[in-house]
């Protein structure tokens, strides 16, 4: 503890200088950098992990959370409930994507220790593209949780009704929504983890991992930054580099089983890479 009441008492130090710098001056600038410098070193020397970058890289780029998801939710009122409007019009991505996905999740279950076939949670799953491709064909039910009640609508021609209608479709932003205890062999969560700012996604995988069974998995699939976090204002989504994302999932309790990078996307995509995520007790 005795660490935070240094940084503490550091920031508010600086917060005073702060205060009286002139905002456009030399001084003020080169300050701000030392004292970002000063707390990763800080921190980083403390507490072992990148915790400083994380939260300054992350919470940086996003100017205002309630806008930050306002953003992201128009984007998405003009989004066509389509497989193309899914990928972004990279509609020639699809097959290598789920191809790879089912590779991936294939090594996850069936068989001892491994997860069961029962039941997947498939998050952020927009008209239902990977419940429909990689999920399906191999769980006995499939749950699909997106905020837009459209894309859940189609879903259900799309899906063929092949997914109970009464109880599996949830509406809702991945910040509110719990998976229910215990229930969940899969729960899958592609293209979405970056439309939740850290604090939300890292309190979504905690509440995921108390949503698995026993042996079950998360599957997160997201594109992985080269370095840092860079925000999109386009549809108001962070891509998180690799060292965030991994601090995010240790923070979050869980640990990763294996991960792997998307192949057979073209040169000048921005890396995909899959992970598979338990809670450390397999049985
Ligand atoms: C790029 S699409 C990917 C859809 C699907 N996972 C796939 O791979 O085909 C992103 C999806 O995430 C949903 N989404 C974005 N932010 C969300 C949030 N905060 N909570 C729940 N769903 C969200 C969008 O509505 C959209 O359906």
């Amino acid at each position: 503890m005795a660490h935070l009441g240094a940084h503490f008492a550091f920031r508010s130090r600086w917060q005073k200088t702060d205060d009286e710098l002139c905002r456009h001056s030399t001084s003020f600038i080169l300050h701000r950098a030392i004292r970002n410098d000063f707390f990763q070193c800080y921190l980083y020397l403390l507490e072992n992990i990148p915790l400083v970058k994380l939260y300054a890289l992350t919470s940086q780029v996003i100017n205002g959370e309630m806008q930050f998801y306002a953003r992201a939710k128009l984007f998405y009122q003009e989004v066509p409930a389509t497989e193309e409007g899914m990928m972004g019009n990279f509609i020639e991505l699809s097959h290598p994507d789920i191809q790879a996905s089912r590779e991936f999740l294939r090594k996850f279950v069936g068989g001892p220790r491994r997860a069961g076939t029962d039941c997947a949670l498939d998050c952020g799953s927009g008209i239902g593209r990977v419940s429909k491709h990689v999920l399906l064909p191999i769980f006995d039910r499939v749950e699909l949780v997106d905020m837009m009640e459209s894309f859940l609508l189609e879903a259900q021609n799309y899906l063929q009704g092949r997914v109970d209608k009464e109880e599996s479709y949830h509406c809702y932003s991945l910040r509110e929504f719990t998976p229910r205890f215990g229930r969940y062999d899969v729960i899958w969560i592609q293209w979405v983890s970056g439309h939740l700012t850290d604090k939300d996604l890292l309190a979504f995988l905690s509440r995921c991992r108390d949503g698995l069974k026993d042996n079950g998995v998360i599957i997160l699939k997201e594109n992985v930054a080269r370095e840092g976090c860079v925000f999109d204002p386009s549809d108001s989504s962070v891509t998180r580099d690799m060292d965030i994302l991994r601090t995010l999932i240790s923070k979050s309790g869980l640990l990763v089983l294996g991960q792997e990078k998307q192949e057979g996307f073209p040169e000048q995509c921005i890396p995909v890479w899959m992970f598979a995520l338990h809670c450390g007790r397999l049985s």
